[in-house]
């Protein structure tokens, strides 16, 4: 009996744009089911210590980011009349104090901003390999990757571009001219503490071994059992910030801050150098742009493949009419499953360094995107590989999006890779370390901590920057802005934005429901789909299975950040429930 349903299913049209096509899932026997999506929305009562807010609507500005007092020091700097890049600039160093695991000072990042007249742009603060960085430097003598080498401590770090992206950023777009307005309110929170959450206290209990481990003397962080609404003081981090908001970019690359960090990679066995720390210069590219439904889609292009590969997802699931396939119907998953196969492959064999390997232009060809899809079989996973790889779940980068009252937006991913990076804390500069090397193919065909392969393209050179998948977006629609989104999670982030921006064209859905609604994720290798509880209803995950696709379920999928201009030109904020993370505006 269920086998005969199956087979009815399976021979229903598949409608795409414009027509119907003669193979397929059932588009109308599908049920819409989204089950208690929405029951978390607030998670203000759960932890008491801030006034958090996940969905908002106002008339001029907004903040959404992954913490209460970052998302209120971006929101300040609006008020004083700074515009989006001001305020982006206070939100990254401040993140960098209430939100260590991810913000940071020790990373990079990439932001994407459009101006209220349409101006494009991109800036990628993304770290570096050292000058003396070599493709075999985790490998052992028989060419194998030794385990955890480019993951935690010293070694792992790569050269911080973060200071250097806001001081460029500053330098182009400020509208407030006023530097150490921008880094005070971090440097206040570094040197006065401030309380952690719930969860804040569950990661650094829990990492507890970790720091002691990759630390030659006791941080900040260390203390036998951390409780919510502990204060979390970071002495060493505020007079770093103080150096930065007084010598600007040379108050970190150059002077006592850079002789703590290479006075710690030499302890440390690292070999980030003082001639590393000078020469790096975070770089101003052009965005990657498609349409897509009448959607302007703008995004970031190499070193991170975010912006590719979602170009190239949005483009293969284009001919299809999402909406009448129904949202998260086995046949929605398909589809967008064998899209994500297809543009992972791309990745991991053609993204790297623009600086170093030249990235093929037809990747984000409309006919070349099409021809990827044109063994795509409604009825039939497509295989990867034979081979399987385990994920490791820690990816915490962090998104945050901003819209000033002047109409400029700004769509900015930061990271350290791993949550809290190397776990290495620069002694006598406070901050962490990131552990941003393991984003380069160590080895080559050999997965990374999210399972991603890679070749060639992104192989380690001496300068060069490792590939990322962080995917900061903004969307316009006749010229106007009208989306602004992103978040962390490794490898996930991708996917996540491309479920966003499809929650939204395709299925009407606000800004809330778009991001709140669970998520699921394939990368072509590991050949399984990766899936939040709920995200995809069980009666559509049998016939998924039957058809050939495996799972794997998981807690939780990034941790989103987006605003949405209505058509009545409110803006529509939304905040992930999966975390702390806090939308405000006025
Ligand atoms: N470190 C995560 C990324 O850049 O994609």
């Amino acid at each position: 009996m269920i086998f005969q349903n199956i087979i009815s299913l399976l021979s229903k049209p598949y409608k795409m744009q414009n027509k119907y096509i003669s193979i397929g899932f059932s588009n109308i026997l599908y049920l819409i089911i989204i089950l208690n999506l929405f029951a978390c929305k607030q998670s203000g009562d759960q932890n008491a210590i801030y006034n958090i807010s996940k969905s908002v609507t106002a008339d001029s500005a907004m903040v959404a980011s992954a913490h209460p007092l970052a998302t209120s020091v971006g929101l300040d700097i609006i008020r004083q009349g700074g515009n989006a890049i001001d305020a982006a600039i206070a939100v990254q160093f401040a993140l960098a104090v209430c939100y260590p695991g991810a913000g940071n000072i020790g990373g990079g990042g990439f932001l994407v901003y459009r101006s209220k007249d349409g101006e494009i742009s991109t800036l990628d603060y993304r770290e570096k390999a050292s000058s003396f960085a070599t493709a075999d430097m985790y490998l052992d003598s028989l060419g194998n990757p030794i385990t955890d080498k480019s993951l935690y401590g010293h070694l792992a770090a790569g050269v911080p571009g973060t200071v250097d992206g806001m001081v460029k950023a500053f330098e182009k777009y400020s509208k407030l001219k006023d530097w150490k307005k921008l880094v005070q309110p971090a440097i206040d929170m570094a040197e006065n503490g401030f309380k952690i959450t719930e969860r804040e206290a569950e990661n650094l209990n829990e990492d507890q071994p970790l720091f002691i481990k990759y630390n030659l003397a006791p941080t900040a962080f260390h203390k036998d059992k951390w409780n919510a609404g502990d204060l979390l003081i970071q002495k060493e981090l505020a007079q770093t910030l103080a150096a930065i908001r007084d010598k600007g970019r040379s108050g970190f690359y150059e002077g006592n801050v850079a002789d703590h960090i290479v006075n710690e990679m030499k302890a440390g066995g690292g070999i980030i150098t003082y001639d590393d720390l000078k020469a790096y210069q975070a770089v101003w590219r052009s965005p990657v742009t498609t349409m897509y439904k009448g959607n302007k889609i703008i995004s970031m292009p190499p070193p991170s493949s975010g912006g590719i590969v979602l170009i190239q997802l949005l483009k293969m699931v284009e001919p299809y009419d999402l909406r009448s396939i129904k949202f998260q119907s086995a046949a929605t998953v398909h589809l967008m499953v064998e899209a994500e196969r297809r543009a992972f492959a791309d990745r991991a064999k053609h993204l790297g360094d623009p600086d170093f390997y030249k990235v093929p232009s037809v990747l984000t060809d409309s006919s070349y995107i099409q021809r990827r899809m044109v063994n795509f079989n409604p009825r039939v996973a497509n295989k990867s590989d034979s081979i399987s790889y385990g994920m490791i779940e820690s990816e915490e980068t962090t998104h945050f999006s901003i819209v000033d009252t002047e109409g400029n937006a700004v769509s900015l991913t930061t990271t350290l890779n791993g949550g809290y990076g190397a776990y290495t804390v620069v002694r006598g500069a406070g901050f962490l370390l990131n552990n941003e090397m393991d984003d380069f193919s160590v080895k080559p065909g050999t997965p990374n901590m999210y399972g991603l392969v890679g070749a060639e393209a992104n192989k380690i050179e001496p300068n060069k920057r490792m590939l990322s998948s962080m995917t900061p977006t903004i969307i316009e629609k006749d010229g106007k802005l009208k989306m602004v989104v992103g978040t962390p999670g490794g490898s996930t982030i991708i996917t996540s934005v491309f479920q966003a921006v499809v929650n939204v064209i395709d299925f009407d859905m606000d800004a809330d429901k778009a991001i709140q609604s669970p998520r699921f994720h394939h990368q072509w290798l590991p050949d399984v789909i990766i899936t939040e509880k709920d995200a995809i209803p069980l009666s559509e995950r049998k016939l998924l299975e039957i058809i050939g696709h495996t799972f794997k379920d998981r807690n939780a999928i990034g941790r989103m950040e987006a605003i949405v201009i209505t058509n009545q030109g409110k803006l529509q904020g939304a905040a992930d429930r999966r975390g702390d993370d806090d939308v405000k505006g006025f």
